[in-house]
């Protein structure tokens, strides 16, 4: 049982979602996307680097449609607080113009990040675009953002694994666990 299992990190509070939880639910989302687009001849799959990489990589096994994935890299983080400006570290390789681009990203917080992409990416005339989240803090907005593909929403913790990270650790835990911020900041972060 993950419940009882030793954690690798000692920052760990608990696990919040199980792995097959989140397998199950990428399953669904996966199918749900298949059907959703299965008149498109030109579908992308558009992860944000690095925390997105372990979901697309799991969701887009169950999209039984023809389709490509590309990466764009963005930053706004350090540590657990936004600084509600996005830079674009690396611009995704693909012309998205007449594509049908699915932007898709670990969690959303603030709403920032998928908010100021997306707007970038429209810009570039794709045929259509959707954004996909494996995690969502609706509690968190500041502001507003439409979620067409949600794996699950979660109350406000900062979380790690399945490809989440807090200063870079945490990602390969398989599954969601909550952060004891004050244990993490006692051990030097
Ligand atoms: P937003 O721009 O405030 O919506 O933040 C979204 C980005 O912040 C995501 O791409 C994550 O990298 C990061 N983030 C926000 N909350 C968490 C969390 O609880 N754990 C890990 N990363 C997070
Ligand atoms: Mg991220």
């Amino acid at each position: 049982m993950e419940g009882d299992m030793e954690h690798p990190y000692q920052f760990i509070d608990r696990v919040i979602i199980p792995h097959d939880e989140i397998q199950q639910r990428v399953r669904t989302l996966g199918r749900q996307i298949a059907d959703d687009y299965r008149d498109s001849e030109r579908l992308l799959l558009l992860g944000l680097l690095r925390g997105a990489v372990v979901f697309i990589t799991d969701l887009m096994m169950h999209v039984n449609r023809p389709m490509t994935m590309d990466f764009m890299s963005v930053s706004s983080y350090s540590g657990s607080e936004t600084s509600g400006f996005v830079r674009i570290d690396s611009d995704h390789k693909t012309n998205i113009r007449g594509w049908d681009v699915i932007l898709i990203d670990d969690i959303v917080d603030s709403g920032y990040t998928l908010k100021t992409v997306s707007k970038l990416l429209l810009d570039r005339q794709p045929r259509s675009l959707k954004l996909c989240a494996l995690l969502d803090k609706p509690d968190r907005h500041q502001v507003d953002v439409k979620i067409d593909y949600l794996g699950f929403s979660i109350p406000d913790y900062f979380v790690v694994g399945y490809g989440l990270d807090i200063d870079e650790k945490g990602r390969n835990l398989p599954y969601i666990a909550s952060v004891d911020l004050d244990k993490y900041r006692k051990l030097g972060g």
